[in-house]
């Protein structure tokens, strides 16, 4: 893997580790809360992807600059150019539209207005430019990705796909991505801790409200 990164590896300060435990705990949750896919209709399954691919094709990058933006520290920010870099030079949009198209489940206007309110959340958070907060929510992002990848390969599978580039280069990237943006996590806490009165999890819990709405919408989504 091409990597910019030049900085010598930080060890994580065990406030950040502790900030890691929750974030890990709430990822093992999440996964472990999803619903057996084989219960679920072809329409259920269509729609976990759809919603997905609605929410994570225009905001990755979208996220990921913005926390590159709200960083202070020199040293955290080739973590972020790195994995910025991965984004863009391998096009990872492009490989996630070629999933959902595959499994037939290229995101409706339906499939973009259910995650419609949770999204705008994220991005008014985002826009806050809150460096912890973000790289907070960003690290649960992609540890969440990574370990949601054989799912949503399944969910597609079912549905006669074959096309798993995305989920196979995911489940394998974000496990480094994950560990580094823990690293810069670590480095901005020392160097522009949160203000006392700010939560450190509210771009994570916001981003985790919208992973369940991915997965657990259900007005929408007549049972086929
Ligand atoms: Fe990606």
């Amino acid at each position: 893997m091409t990597t910019l990164a030049t900085s010598p590896r930080p060890e994580i300060t065990p406030h950040c580790e502790s900030i890691q435990q929750k974030v890990t705990q709430m990822i093992d949750d999440l996964i472990a809360s999803l619903p057996d896919s084989t219960v679920l209709t072809s329409e259920e399954r269509r729609g976990i992807i759809a919603r997905y691919s609605s929410v994570l094709e225009g905001n990755f990058i979208y996220w990921m600059t913005a926390t590159l933006l709200a960083v202070h520290s020199e040293e955290a920010r080739p973590i972020l150019l790195d994995n910025l870099f991965e984004e863009v030079r391998d096009a990872h949009p492009a490989m996630l539209r070629n999933f959902a198209i595959a499994a037939h489940a290229f995101p409706t206007d339906t499939d973009a207005l259910a995650v419609s309110d949770e999204l705008t959340r994220m991005r008014r958070f985002m826009g806050k430019l809150s460096p912890v907060q973000s790289l907070a929510a960003m690290a649960f992002f992609e540890g969440y990705i990574q370990k949601f990848m054989p799912y949503l390969a399944e969910l597609a599978a079912s549905r006669g796909s074959s096309e798993m580039e995305y989920t196979d280069v995911h489940g394998v990237c974000d496990i480094a991505h994950t560990d580094g943006l823990f690293r810069a996590l670590s480095i901005e806490m020392e160097n522009s801790p949160l203000e006392a009165d700010k939560d450190p999890f509210e771009g994570v819990a916001i981003l985790h409200h919208l992973m369940q709405r991915i997965v657990f919408y259900q007005e929408a989504s007549p049972r086929a």
